[in-house]
């Protein structure tokens, strides 16, 4: 069945580049992204330059303007040196604030509450703050979201406890909305043993019991949004002996959660809503017209690094049976994707809010 799913966005995805280029483009990730059905994909601020000041973001604007083949967002960072100042001028321009409040890839963490509280001042009212946030580090920043009342999305929430304390934050009234991952909605910590550093990611893999508590927070409505994560490394640097977190994710959200669907654990309708309309509606994005993906719905086939655009060419899935292959991609009227190739030229992406936009 050719099933038609309006605008796809997936807000979490870090598509390195500048001087990480090594990893992956904005073009090379971007094409992984039309080729998973996205409409638009936003950009994490953690790939040096790091996106913590005007200037940097004048940089990958500038890039991801020239090479983006579908359309986008890019994040400011907060950075623990303090660079509130530059928020003003960087508000106008991105999708909203990235803050990590625990140690991963790259070196923008937020360990202290004191400074955190400074960020939840200073950023905009207009622009939601998204948030790395693990465990009790979770209800740290629930104090400020609280306190401010700013609109605050929680990425990759991955445990059973994480879920219990955002479904009670919901249940106040707060203004947060919930992201979950395809890895921890498929892999557990019983994965990394044939996985190995394929499999390391930060927030980690967890036990099937938090698995489980993610799948019915799907079912409950906890989960707003699953966002891939996408977060390449070359295969030798995750063969080495200190390996970077991170696993690709673009080309296979889509399909690993119609494979759900075509096993009863899911409708497409909540599909449709984790993957497109509730993104639109946390970045309060309008799906311009004629942007929509065709999924064949009954297609299954293998997860194979070879037909994989991502630059890193491996996915921590390969192997894996799943459903649903996108035939079409199309973004304001172009089709930008054909089922095999990329149709348009890298510069053909729009950035979602920029003054421009
Ligand atoms: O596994 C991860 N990789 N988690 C993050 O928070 C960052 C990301 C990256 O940039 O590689
Ligand atoms: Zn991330």
């Amino acid at each position: 069945m050719l099933v038609r799913i309006p605008g796809m966005v997936d807000p979490h995805t870090h598509l390195r580049d500048l001087d990480w280029s090594h990893k992956a483009t904005f073009a090379s990730e971007t094409a992984a992204a039309v080729a998973g059905g996205y409409w638009a994909v936003f950009d994490m601020p953690n790939t040096p330059p790091t996106t913590i000041s005007r200037a940097a973001l004048d940089t990958k604007l500038a890039a991801i303007s020239r090479e983006a083949v579908c359309d986008w967002g890019v994040y400011a960072g907060a950075s623990q040196a303090d660079n509130t100042t530059e928020y003003a001028t960087m508000a106008s321009d991105v999708c909203g604030l990235k803050i990590f409040n625990n140690s991963t890839t790259g070196d923008l963490l937020l360990d202290d509450q004191s400074i955190r509280d400074r960020h939840y001042a200073a950023w905009p009212d207009s622009k939601i703050i998204a948030v790395h946030a693990e465990e009790d580090t979770v209800l740290d920043i629930l104090a400020l979201v609280r306190q401010y009342r700013k609109r605050t999305h929680f990425l990759h929430i991955c445990t059973a406890r994480e879920v219990g304390y955002l479904q009670a934050a919901k249940e106040e009234g707060l203004p947060v909305t919930v992201g979950v991952c395809p890895h921890h909605l498929y892999l557990t910590e019983d994965d990394e043993r044939t996985l190995g550093a394929f499999g390391l990611m930060k927030p980690g893999l967890k036990t099937a019991a938090d698995r489980d508590a993610l799948w019915q927070a799907i079912t409950s409505g906890v989960v707003d949004v699953v966002e891939s994560d996408h977060a390449p490394h070359t295969r030798e640097e995750k063969q080495s002996a200190r390996p970077p977190y991170g696993v690709p994710g673009l080309e296979t959200t889509l399909p690993l959660l119609l494979l759900a669907v075509s096993e009863g654990r899911l409708t497409l309708e909540r599909v449709v809503e984790l993957v497109a309309t509730n993104p639109r509606r946390i970045w309060r994005l309008t799906c311009p017209p004629e942007t929509y993906t065709l999924v064949d719905t009954n297609a299954d086939y293998v997860i194979e690094r070879d037909r994989l655009l991502t630059q890193c060419g491996w996915s921590p899935f390969e192997g894996m049976r799943v459903k649903g292959k996108v035939r079409e991609t199309w973004i304001r009227g172009c089709k930008v994707y054909d089922g095999e190739r990329v149709l348009v030229e890298p510069g053909f992406g729009r950035n979602l809010f920029g003054q421009s936009a």
